[in-house]
């Protein structure tokens, strides 16, 4: 079994990953992570060296090459991995998608303290990254919403809401 996890920036996709891989037994990897690895980059610097495009492509690439592992996984998708190459079509014919659905002052409080990380986010004041929040989510929820699963992750804990994905996933 392979379980997506899917949804914006902040919604806590890698936290709930790591105690839901745990719960189940499975292996987990955190999709930004092992591209950094393999291309001994960090994200950061392939935005600002190669690009935006450049960077989707590598995404849509690594999600193929990691779907091909054997055995169970957890993989927690980066913010924007669903909106593009029709990857969450992909994900959902492999494996079960769950969706973080998180408020836009969650993810607002949650962002201001680690936009440093984000390429999409640097140089924003709060109140640009309230908006940015408001437009982007708009655009993706499109996407995020084809998940097969929808989990609220405003209130509850990373352990609570990886249970809660248990009960919902029958796994
Ligand atoms: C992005 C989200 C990031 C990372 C990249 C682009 C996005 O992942 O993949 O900076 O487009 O929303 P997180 O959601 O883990 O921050």
């Amino acid at each position: 079994m392979k379980i997506f996890l899917i949804g914006f920036m902040g919604s806590g996709k890698s936290t709930v990953g790591v105690d839901l891989a745990h719960i189940l037994g499975y292996r987990f990897i955190d999709l930004d992570e092992y591209i950094e690895q393999k291309h001994n980059l960090s994200i950061k610097l392939i935005f600002e060296t190669k690009g935006e495009d450049y960077f989707r492509m590598v995404e849509n690439e690594t999600l193929k090459e990691v779907c091909s592992f054997e055995g169970d996984f957890v993989i927690s998708s980066g913010g924007g991995t669903s909106c593009f190459y029709n990857n969450i079509d992909y994900m959902n014919k492999n494996g079960i998608t769950v969706y973080l659905r998180a408020e836009v002052a969650t993810l607002v409080s949650r962002l201001v303290e680690s936009k440093i990380d984000r390429p999409l986010l640097w140089g924003k004041t709060k109140e640009e990254l309230n908006d940015y929040i408001i437009r982007v989510l708009d655009e993706r929820k499109k996407f995020y919403e084809k998940a097969q699963i929808i989990v609220d992750a405003d209130i509850a804990s990373p352990t609570d809401i990886a249970q809660l994905i248990v009960s919902a996933a029958n796994v």
